[in-house]
């Protein structure tokens, strides 16, 4: 694991959006593998600064969301697809047919899952991946105990889960129980992987990931096993390694 520590949530922000352009200009038709939460949010406005002020294009990029809720439609402001788009897909030249995120509306769930393996399939892998780090080591929605062997499914969120993310709700009964998200396995595949942590809140399972042992118990600790993973994070988070 590479560890690039940085000196506040804005140069990892910073930091992450240099090598994404640096990969998009080297192959335009990238495959990105992306996340949601607040941490990703400072990323995604230095991509757009970038394209609005040195023109990096997207226009042959194709984008694979980690996750999204299931019952809630895409319109819905706390789904992921209306992150997306408001956070990033808006406001660069990506055309929205070129982006992916699990539907969690779907009549059948258990076939929505096989579709979205079978698109990273047809896209050739995922190229690039950014990955976020829950409080309890989850990665994507994949909670403590998921197997590493897991490919995209249906989670049952933890309360855990459900309490950090309550606020991006009115209020916590309005946070969904359940989500799609890629698996572990699903994320083991990416081609390289960059996390991101920022604030003293990931600390602890900063610290729990890089020197704990790989365990399914702690999810993010799968990470060791990949060959090509950055940890890009700010001091805060990096204060118990
Ligand atoms: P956050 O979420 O970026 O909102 O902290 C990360 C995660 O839960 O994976």
């Amino acid at each position: 694991m590479n560890i690039i520590r940085t000196s506040s949530y804005e140069e990892m922000s910073m930091q992450a959006a240099k090598i994404i352009i640096k990969q998009v200009k080297n192959n335009p038709a990238l495959t990105l593998g992306l996340a949601t939460g607040s941490t990703p949010i400072g990323l995604y406005k230095e991509l757009i600064n970038d394209h609005h002020n040195n023109g990096t294009s997207y226009k042959d990029v194709h984008t694979i969301n980690l996750d999204e809720y299931i019952g809630l439609p895409k319109d819905n402001p706390s789904s992921y697809h209306f992150f997306m788009k408001h956070q990033l897909f808006n406001y660069i030249d990506l055309p929205i047919e070129q982006t992916n995120v699990p539907n969690g509306t779907a009549e059948d769930l258990e076939r929505e899952c096989e579709r979205y393996e079978e698109k990273i399939r047809q896209l050739g892998g995922i190229d690039l991946q950014i990955l976020g780090i829950g409080q309890n080591g989850h990665i994507g929605f994949n909670e403590p105990g998921t197997s590493f062997e897991s490919r995209t499914h249906i989670v049952q969120l933890t309360e855990n889960t459900i309490e950090v993310n309550s606020r991006f709700f009115n209020t916590i009964d309005e946070v969904p129980t359940k989500s799609i998200t890629m698996g572990i396995q699903t994320i083991l595949e990416c081609k390289e992987i960059i996390l991101l942590a920022s604030g003293a809140s990931k600390a602890k399972a900063i610290a729990r990931m890089i020197n704990g042992p790989v365990s399914e118990e702690f999810p993010a600790s799968c990470l060791k096993k990949h060959p090509n993973v950055t940890i890009i994070a700010d001091s805060d988070a990096l204060q118990l390694v």
